[in-house]
């Protein structure tokens, strides 16, 4: 037995890995309190028992912002099918994937550089395995969405972190990813819209990004999984569509623009120079022949549910679920001292920072400090990799506005006293 109790070690490569959108500390303690209330609702009634807001992971079904009935129509109609699918993916899918591309000007996108994966998610472990190398450097943003920290340390590479700056709209700093790149640098993540800021970027930012991308000879990694999750006039301009000079990997679904998250379907497509980059190419094919495909049902509703845009537009205007519930959010944030935040222009989230700097030493102790006492259930600023000072956390702003105004007023008033 070692030190732990425990004869079955993991894999040491894993020993300093995290991922705190879903921290293991937090969820045991969240677990108790679930139990607590259980207990409670024998003796109480419901409206006397203050209830847990779980608001760490942006999950729409979760929280009953579901796709409307005609859609769920429209997937009982599938024909499953139980054999495995071509490694990329089922022809309809990958077509209509161009398709919808396509409709987003992607410069010399082929339908042979399009793979299916089981969401995004995968599509991140596929890229970082196919394409980095041990000691190679990759460029991930602060703050950033954990998992290809997770993905890009498991490659054995290095994570170098370029800073996105809050006081210029949460943009990414030139500046910054110039200083860090050297010569093991191989590869830049934009993550646009933006998880956990909710910001999307200007045309000047991404000309200047694929502009340092071609003079360092720089892959892109471009996560666009919240493209049209964006609030009233916003609009997102794909990097894909402005260059066909340096080589990227775009990666979506229906996750999040489709309110599918569970059905995991998501997909990687290569565009640029990708006759240069056969051999990467090779071993994306390597990599996805050899977990032999997709999941099938999450393919056969691309065809049907892609160009279905429809319904998520009603949700992010006045009026709608998603646009009501992040204004009120924000409003309520930016009313007092103790928060403030840039205001979304797309996404779920809002990254809020904590205006009392001296008094939050270590967030992840503050997070777990609020959800103990305020039954609130938040992400820390550290969790997605911003080790900065003020502290942030990040709100997933899904429940209903005054579920979401009711929590947030905890939040403050725990702050008033707080220190740690
Ligand atoms: C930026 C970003 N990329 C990827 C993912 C994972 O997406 P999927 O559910 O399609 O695996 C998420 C999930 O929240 C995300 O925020």
């Amino acid at each position: 037995m070692d030190n732990n109790g425990s004869f079955y070690q993991q894999a040491q490569r894993l020993q300093d890995a995290a991922y705190d959108v879903r921290n293991p500390k937090i969820r045991e303690a969240r677990l108790i309190i679930e139990q607590t209330i259980k207990e409670e609702l024998r003796t109480k009634p419901r409206e006397e028992i203050k209830q847990l807001h779980s608001w760490n992971i942006g999950n729409p079904p979760y929280f009953g912002i579901q796709p409307p009935e005609e859609i769920n129509h429209l997937l009982q109609q599938i024909q499953i099918q139980y054999g495995y699918s071509p490694a990329q993916g089922l022809e309809q899918a990958i077509e209509s994937i161009f398709a919808y591309h396509q409709s987003q000007k992607f410069i010399n996108l082929k339908r042979e550089n399009i793979f299916g994966t089981d969401g995004v998610s995968e599509g991140i472990r596929l890229v970082t395995t196919a394409t980095l190398n041990p000691g190679d450097e990759i460029l991930l943003p602060t703050p950033n969405y954990p998992l290809w920290r997770l993905f890009v340390q498991q490659a054995g590479a290095i994570p170098v972190h370029y800073q996105c700056d809050e006081k210029s709209c949460w943009y990414p700093d030139l500046a910054d990813i110039i200083r860090k790149i050297s010569g093991r640098t191989k590869a830049i993540l934009l993550i646009n819209p933006n998880n956990p800021t909710g910001a999307i970027y200007s045309l000047e930012i991404l000309q200047q990004i694929i502009s340092i991308a071609r003079e360092h000879r720089l892959i892109i990694f471009a996560d666009e999984v919240y493209n049209e999750v964006l609030y009233g006039q916003a609009k997102h301009i794909p990097i894909a569509s402005i260059s066909d000079e340096v080589l990227i990997f775009t990666l979506n679904g229906l996750s999040k623009n489709r309110l599918m998250p569970g059905i995991r379907s998501g997909w990687i497509a290569i565009s640029g120079p990708t006759h240069q980059a056969r051999d990467l190419i090779n071993g994306i094919n390597l990599l996805v022949n050899a977990r032999l495909c997709p999941n099938i049902y999450g393919q056969l509703a691309i065809p049907l549910i892609l160009p279905r845009a429809d319904y998520l537009r009603p949700l992010l205007v006045p009026g709608g679920r998603f646009f009501d519930q992040i204004e009120a959010a924000s409003q309520a944030i930016n009313q007092c001292e103790e928060l403030s935040c840039v205001k979304a222009d797309a996404t779920m989230y809002l990254y809020v920072k904590i205006n009392s700097p001296n008094h939050i030493a270590n967030d992840e102790k503050f997070i777990l400090d609020l959800l103990n006492a305020e039954r609130v259930q938040l992400v820390q600023g550290t969790g997605f990799d911003d080790k900065n000072l003020p502290r942030h956390i990040r709100i997933v702003c899904l429940a209903p506005v005054a579920e979401l105004t009711e929590g947030i007023g905890r939040i403050i008033r725990f702050l008033q006293n707080y220190k740690n």
